[in-house]
């Protein structure tokens, strides 16, 4: 007889980005032990409380304040640890702060688990994403940043807003850095097939919309949450459910358009091994040059890791 395992996953970070991931993924029933892991361990704790007090007007998943020794046997481990951007900082800024909590994070849940995917929230999130996978010596296909998922929500947002259409039928990506050297894919946006054709003015403006969401929402509110929870339960769900989901991801780029060594956004097939795949991605002339330079700014990022 084959004994359940229950599906478990780690959140560690317990601020506004973990512990509204850890929500959605309560509300959405997405595990059966969800386990939140802080250094402010009052904090994790508090967290944990307040969601079993809802457990009654939900489901039944087990929820605990844990250590990394709960890591062993987790599916998934999303790191959402470390300092958030204030108003004015980019994302960049955090490198030096993130970085290195992202390396005693990973150190840690490593010793607990070697077989599970480590999905990275954490920025700047390409450069974490690559620091987790050189400090868990994982294949780089178990070890995801969030990249530019929620980007492309943004982007297919605004489009869908502009086209009085639903942004699910919205098909567009926005890859490169989760940050201010992304660049959208134009070329190959489209609904139902056809091509988004709207004047090159409200273009630019869709996109510096979407680029700049965060820096906007930062300075009304101090901190993104709930789109970024969101686009993490996204990822989350194709990896559990096996999907093969198209999500532009960030990844480990080898030689792919030129590019080599660092983790950057670009489509992906995501499912139970984690990145199954890395789709090939067709770029207009202007598109290629800006994909090389967002590149080179991570290059030149990764190069700062300590
Ligand atoms: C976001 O884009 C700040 O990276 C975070 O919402």
């Amino acid at each position: 007889m084959s004994i359940h395992r229950p599906t478990r996953i780690v959140v560690v970070g317990c601020g506004a980005v973990g512990a509204t991931t850890a929500y959605t993924l309560l509300l959405r029933e997405r595990c059966e032990e969800l386990v939140l892991i802080d250094v402010r361990r009052d904090v994790a704790h508090g967290e944990a409380l307040d969601f079993r007090h809802g457990l009654p007007f939900t489901g039944k998943t087990k929820v605990w304040a844990g250590d990394y020794a709960d890591c062993a046997g987790a599916d998934i481990v999303i790191v959402a640890a470390g300092a958030a951007q204030r108003p004015g900082e980019t994302r960049q800024d955090l490198l030096p702060r993130n970085a290195a909590v992202v390396q005693q994070v990973v150190a840690q849940v490593v010793e607990h688990n070697q077989d599970g995917i480590l999905l990275i929230a954490t920025n700047p999130v390409d450069v974490m994403a690559y620091a987790a996978w050189k400090t868990s010596q994982w294949p780089a296909h178990r070890v995801i940043g969030s990249g530019t998922v929620l980007d492309s929500a943004r982007f297919r947002f605004a489009i869908g807003r502009r086209l009085g259409m639903d942004p699910r039928n919205v098909h567009a990506y926005i890859v490169g850095e989760h940050g201010d050297t992304e660049l959208p894919v134009w070329s190959s946006a489209h609904v139902a097939g056809a091509p988004v054709s709207l004047p090159p003015e409200e273009k630019d403006e869709i996109f510096r919309e979407t680029r700049d969401a965060a820096y906007e929402i930062i300075r009304a509110k101090g901190a993104t949450n709930y789109a970024i929870a969101l686009a993490l339960d996204r990822i989350v769900t194709a990896i559990l459910r096996d999907e093969g989901a198209v999500l532009t991801v960030s990844t480990y780029l080898d030689d792919y358009l030129g590019v080599r060594g660092i983790y950057m956004g670009v489509p992906c097939i995501v499912d139970r091994t984690g990145v199954r795949e890395v789709l090939p991605l067709h770029l207009d002339e202007t598109e290629a040059r800006l994909f090389a330079a967002s590149a080179a700014a991570l290059q030149a990022a990764v190069a700062r890791l300590p």
